[in-house]
């Protein structure tokens, strides 16, 4: 029998070690190696401007899409790069054609971000917005799916839907959810910011109508990089939100080129694949979904409070509800004296009418960080 592979840890990322850093899921931390892999095409791009992004870069951008297409069990016809998931979100929304009566339905789990767009998108066609309340606890699956599709009507003309939620950390049954919206003539657009990395993802097995996801979170690529697969059926309408060059060549070409940008971070994201890959995928997400669960229970423990749970509902990041009611000021306010005081970064968020501790792991966070939060809380809550 083999041992198995020891995973990498604080070593290999660039952390400032005074920090605490349990926020993996607001930005991740790029690995050293893959920073290396970004100054390497830095270097290339920086020695022949013209040449790099003129002449190579059509073919290494096509080598990156094959790979993450791979990863991601994608079409890679079907994916195109975008800066970050709210390109991706934005870009849809703004093209997927709704019409006055139209209903778009999105949960209570929504990012904000998003949000704002299904709210600009609605009130630029005449749609309305119908928002779906998904308990937390969710319990099980098929609440969280029955949550979801009690809200749909005749109406619905695209459902909204987290594939890991940033308020909560909830997986939500994603498929599960394409499959009944599919089933009643609904496209859906999966909002998965999260869940490259954070989560095994089989683009074609899921067969959403759009799916987009950062690069830059949980995949570790360096800042803006992200993907947005488009379902075929859809490919003809959907465009860059910035026409360039290849605009009037189809849908990948249009996304080929939208200005001059720096594509190091997408051409460093295959060092990032082969990072974790090294250590193995699994054992890398079965550890951090492991020591979010464990880390989250300590600190509830200490604060009184129990952590939610659910079978297949949650990941790497797990919420903590906290012992008492806040108000929005004293949760900025205990936001920053965690981070003025203790040196952890870690985000109060809010929803159900509750005010949670959202506390994420990856291989360079350690048990030692969340006994500091548990501390910290501790004297700060007293
Ligand atoms: C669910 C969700 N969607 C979208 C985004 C936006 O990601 P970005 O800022 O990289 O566009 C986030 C960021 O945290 C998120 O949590």
């Amino acid at each position: 029998m083999t041992a198995p592979l020891e995973l990498p840890g604080a070593a290999a990322w660039r952390l400032d070690p005074s920090l605490a850093y349990l926020n993996h899921g607001g930005f991740g931390a790029a690995p050293l190696p893959v920073l290396a892999e970004q100054r390497t095409w830095r270097d290339a791009m920086e020695r022949n401007p013209t040449g790099f992004l003129v002449r190579d870069l059509p073919e290494q951008l096509h080598q990156v899409r094959a790979l993450l297409a791979g990863f991601l069990g994608a079409d890679a016809d079907g994916l195109v790069f975008v800066g970050n998931a709210t390109a991706g979100t934005q870009t849809v929304l703004a093209q997927v054609g709704l019409a006055p009566g139209d209903e778009v339905l999105v949960t209570d789990h929504c990012y904000p971000a998003a949000l704002a767009q299904v709210k600009r998108a609605t009130a630029a066609s005449g749609a309305t917005l119908r928002v779906a309340e998904v308990p937390m606890p969710a319990g099980d699956q098929e609440t969280v799916l029955a949550a979801v599709t009690a809200r749909l009507s005749p109406r619905t003309a695209l459902v909204v839907i987290d594939h890991v939620a940033s308020c909560s950390g909830l997986v939500f049954p994603v498929e599960q959810i394409v499959a009944e919206c599919h089933a009643r003539g609904v496209p859906v657009l999966v909002d998965g910011a999260h869940a490259t990395g954070q989560l095994p993802v089989d683009l074609g097995r899921l067969g959403a109508d759009f799916w987009t996801g950062n690069l830059h979170k949980w995949l570790c690529a360096p800042k803006a990089a992200a993907v947005l697969q488009v379902a075929e059926r859809w490919r003809d309408r959907i465009r860059p939100l910035v026409a360039s060059h290849g605009f009037a060549d189809g849908y990948q070409p249009a996304f080929d080129w939208t200005g001059t940008q720096d594509p190091t971070p997408l051409l460093a994201a295959p060092a990032a694949v082969a990072f974790f890959g090294q250590a193995g995928w699994q054992a890398v997400r079965a550890h951090n979904q492991d020591l979010a669960r464990r880390g989250a229970e300590l600190v509830a423990g200490r604060v009184g409070t129990t952590v939610p749970g659910g079978a297949g509902l949650t990941g790497a990041m797990r919420l903590v509800p906290l012992p008492r009611e806040l108000t929005e000021a004293e949760a900025r306010a205990l936001e920053t004296s965690l981070l003025d005081r203790y040196r952890i970064v870690v985000p109060v968020t809010y929803l159900g009418g509750w005010r949670w501790l959202r506390v994420s792991a990856q291989l360079y966070n350690t048990m030692t960080d969340y006994e500091r939060l548990a501390d910290a809380l501790a004297e700060l809550l007293a």
